[in-house]
């Protein structure tokens, strides 16, 4: 039989099934591994010379290739009233794409601090120098940017940077949500109440604890007669709706960041576990204030800085910070 009688008895047969069965028999008659009319065509191939071969070789595959593609055609058209599927057989399965966790955590964490009346903001992932850092309090000599390994973005035509006289902002990736609280002070009138969550960067070795690119949830909160109490209020309230039906039990460890006086350090504990870090707090320096013309005497507030990676593992029992962002699909499928 030539090929093109083949194909046209093929597309002839595919159109007059009325069942799965008989497509498969057609397919098996043209496209079996044994003797299947196309796979024999294909073997033919072998002993031709290499000119025909270059020649009939593609014209097989093609046609091979319109074979299966017109029976799976077929195949989707089971449905349809001319074609008497076997309704026996399990449905195919539509696969439905799924949220990453972190996406899922970022949604929820929102969902609450909208309900008690926090607004939602966004701020750059690459950020300038001043914002994530000189403004809060870090300037250029300050020991405690050590405690942020940047990636720094190379310089405007950095070959000559060595000779310029003008001074050139800095770039870098930012290290944490923090900066996203001077952009909005700068444009905002207190009082006010934010949170930011988004993707941050770090400059360091990665473990089951730590990923060059992570995520933070950054808060703040500016008004007149704000206190720490206010704060523990808040995160109480958002502790207790994140992990629904659990007791969650909140403590406060001094600490110490530039951006804030005095700073905290927040953990939870769930039920009768272990107390968990969950990220860092205070109130916010005046020095920041300051910096974003706001009167210390005034205004004060609470600023914190959560790890969604954290909340994420905790939430969800998620053993290892690195299955977040490795893009493995067996991983977020769980969720
Ligand atoms: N930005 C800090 C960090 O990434 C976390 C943090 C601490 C944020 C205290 C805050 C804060 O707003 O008040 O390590």
């Amino acid at each position: 039989m030539d090929l093109e009688e083949i194909k046209k008895n093929v597309a002839s047969e595919i159109e007059q099934a009325r069942s799965g069965d008989e497509l498969e028999a057609i397919r098996i008659k043209y496209l079996g591994r044994k003797q299947g009319l196309i796979t024999e065509a294909l073997k033919s191939i072998a002993d031709m010379p290499i000119e025909e071969k270059k020649k009939f070789g593609p014209i097989i595959q093609k046609a091979k290739a319109d074979i299966e593609a017109a029976i799976k055609f077929k195949e989707n058209e089971g449905s349809s009233d001319d074609f008497i599927g076997d309704i026996t057989l399990p449905g195919r399965k539509i696969e439905s794409g799924h949220l990453n966790p972190i996406t899922k955590t970022e949604n929820e964490v929102r969902r609450i601090f909208e309900g008690l009346n926090f607004s939602v903001i966004d701020g750059p992932e690459l950020e300038e120098e001043k914002y994530n850092f000189d403004s809060l309090n870090i300037p250029a000599d300050h020991p405690a940017r050590e405690m942020w390994d940047t990636f720094w973005l190379k310089p405007e035509g950095s070959s000559l940077a060595k000779n310029s006289v003008a001074v050139k902002k800095k770039y870098l990736l930012r290290t944490h949500t923090s900066p996203v609280e001077i952009r909005y002070m700068e444009t905002h009138e207190p009082p006010f109440q934010i949170i930011s969550p988004g993707r941050t960067f770090r400059y360091e070795a990665t473990d089951s604890t730590h990923e060059t690119n992570f995520h933070q949830l950054e808060g703040l909160m500016i008004g007149r007669d704000i206190s720490l109490a206010n704060f523990k209020f808040i995160v109480e309230e958002f502790f207790r709706r994140f992990f629904v039906g659990k007791k969650v039990t909140v403590r406060f460890r001094s600490s110490y960041f530039p951006f804030v006086e005095p700073g905290v350090e927040v953990d939870i504990k769930l039920d009768n576990g272990k107390w968990l870090e969950v990220g860092g707090a205070g109130m916010t320096h005046p020095n920041v204030l300051r910096a974003v013309k706001y009167n210390p005497r005034e205004w004060q507030g609470f600023a914190f800085g959560f790890g969604i990676e954290r909340l994420a593992m905790i939430k969800y029992g998620v053993p290892d910070a690195r299955l977040f962002m490795s893009g493995d699909l067996k991983f977020t499928k769980k969720f």
